[in-house]
């Protein structure tokens, strides 16, 4: 089948029509087998649950073509564990591992003219997304659910690439609370840090990177990605909070991290530990790992990358974990699978 007539090299992040998604209903305790759906809208009854009260919950992964044109996913059954823990935390019905992965595998198939050729730096993004919509009225959880699938080629999350990005910590504005919902992919998340990646875009940064809310004393995340340091000593620290994202990515870094030989930390991170780092990243599905040039606090700036340049450390990390996505490099860990295009 012949590729989709896009410029691979030059895609954006950003939805792209393909040619449809799939859609399955859970109603009467039970989920259905799934439709192909070619319109790319919903129809919702306008009191369902996920509009008003927040009731659902998302993933995101990529998949990338391999050189023999095959089509790869990585750490799938991660994502799906993932969506389960995220529905469970606000009483939304899971969906079951085996029709996670099956859903992926039909979509990228249906879609595959729009995997982009490998080399281009560009790869299928993967929306999986769990929506409550019985019409209820109370604050209450649904009893029906619609859980969808989608794709759009895309290309990196930010626009600078393998550029360092500026960072902000933002005080004034939390991302989530301990106790929360932090930990886990809804979307009332994204919601609450809409307005300090707006305020620090304003002020000439990229993004924000939050504190714990409660004491404002540690590191917590970045808006879309996870946040790790490369220390003069040489040690990968990343930090543990209850209110952040289990990135997927940064647990492959953490391993790879290791391999190079560098001394995994994942623990609370003091906000002053940025004055010791020699490099930084943002990481996660869609930042890959997007290096960090500088970070703004309490009207102090550290700046790792004069030169706008990503860092060595955080570069071998890029080439070892897109080289394992990318079926270059052995998948010694079982990470990638080749989802079949016949
Ligand atoms: N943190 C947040 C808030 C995210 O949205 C993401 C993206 O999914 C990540 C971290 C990185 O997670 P992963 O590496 O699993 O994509
Ligand atoms: C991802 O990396 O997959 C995400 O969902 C982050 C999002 C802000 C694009």
């Amino acid at each position: 089948m012949e590729k989709a007539n896009l410029d691979w090299e030059k895609i954006p992040f950003s939805y792209k029509k393909t040619d449809g998604h799939l859609e399955y209903r859970f109603s009467d305790g039970k989920w259905d087998e799934g439709v192909v759906v070619k319109d790319d809208t919903i129809s919702l009854n306008i009191a369902a649950t996920c509009l008003h009260y927040g009731q659902e919950c998302f993933e995101g992964l990529k998949v990338f073509e391999g050189k023999d044109r095959q089509a790869l996913v990585f750490r799938i059954d991660e994502n799906a564990k993932r969506l389960a823990g995220s529905a469970r935390k606000i009483l939304m019905e899971e969906v079951p591992e085996k029709m996670f992965i099956d859903s992926i595998y039909k979509l990228v198939k249906l879609n595959r003219r729009f995997i982009p050729p490998h080399g281009s730096g560009a790869s299928l993004y993967i929306r999986p997304l769990l929506l409550g919509i019985s019409p209820i009225i109370g604050v209450k959880p649904s009893t029906e659910y619609l859980y969808l699938v989608f794709s759009t080629p895309v290309g990196p999350y930010f626009p600078t690439g393998l550029k360092p990005i500026k960072l902000l910590v933002e005080e004034s504005i939390d991302r989530a609370a301990p106790g929360g919902v932090g930990d886990v992919k809804v979307g009332g998340n994204y919601a609450a840090g809409l307005r300090a990646t707006h305020k620090a875009k304003d002020l000439g940064y990229n993004e924000v990177l939050y504190l714990d809310a409660k004491e404002k004393k540690y590191i917590d995340e970045s808006g879309p990605a996870n946040f790790f340091g490369i220390t003069k000593d040489g040690k990968y620290v990343t930090p543990d909070s209850n209110s952040i994202l289990p990135s997927i990515t940064n647990m492959s870094l953490r391993v790879l991290a290791e391999e190079m030989g560098l001394k995994v930390e994942k623990r609370p991170m003091r906000v002053e530990e940025i004055f010791n780092l020699k490099e930084a990243g943002c990481c996660g599905t869609a930042a890959v790992i997007t290096p960090v040039k500088s970070i703004t606090c309490r009207d102090k700036t550290v700046t790792y990358s004069e030169r706008d340049e990503i860092g060595p450390v955080c570069k071998e990390l890029y080439e070892k974990l897109t080289a394992i996505q990318l079926g270059l490099a052995e998948d010694k860990y079982g990470w990638v699978r080749e989802i079949p295009l016949d």
